[in-house]
């Protein structure tokens, strides 16, 4: 697979960010790591924002992103414009984040799922395109409210 992707954690999401590493080396997929780059206790925001940056900017393709639960750093992502964040534990919203909302950061916890249904989750998100049709003009509604708030 020819893509570039964005990975970023904090220190809960550190073990499992490297578990996935080995599975992207598995598939020869090509990642950069915006850290962090141990388990000292640190701040997500750090991390997601020049990861996000990197995806809006077209550096990075799409992010994978890290924390203990998947959700601070997903909530952090979803406040960068043009980032749609998916935190997500199971199978079918792994599939239907990429399939129905275009996701482009699938963020998961390490203290949530194990390392093999996290691998599997990343595949469904890397593998799974975008249906378009009927879904395009609910993305381009997500862009609307984004200006609304930049103009705000
Ligand atoms: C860090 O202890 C933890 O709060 C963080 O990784 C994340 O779970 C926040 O959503």
């Amino acid at each position: 697979m020819n893509m570039l992707l964005a990975l970023a954690s904090d220190h809960g999401g550190f073990a499992l960010k490297q578990e996935v590493k080995k599975h992207l080396d598995s598939r020869g997929i090509a990642y950069k790591d915006f850290g962090c780059y141990d388990e000292s206790s640190c701040d997500y925001p750090d991390m997601a924002l020049p990861a996000c940056d990197a995806v809006v900017s077209g550096e990075c393709e799409r992010a994978l992103l890290f924390c203990g639960t998947g959700i601070g750093i997903s909530m952090a992502a979803n406040k960068v414009n043009g980032i749609r964040a998916c935190a997500c534990s199971d199978a079918f919203s792994a599939k239907f984040t990429r399939a129905h909302n275009d996701a482009n950061a699938l963020c998961l916890g390490g203290r949530v799922v194990g390392a093999g249904l996290a691998c599997e989750l990343v595949d469904l998100f890397l593998d799974t395109p975008f249906e378009g049709g009927r879904h395009q003009k609910r993305i381009d509604k997500l862009t609307e409210i984004e200006r609304r708030e930049n103009a705000r």
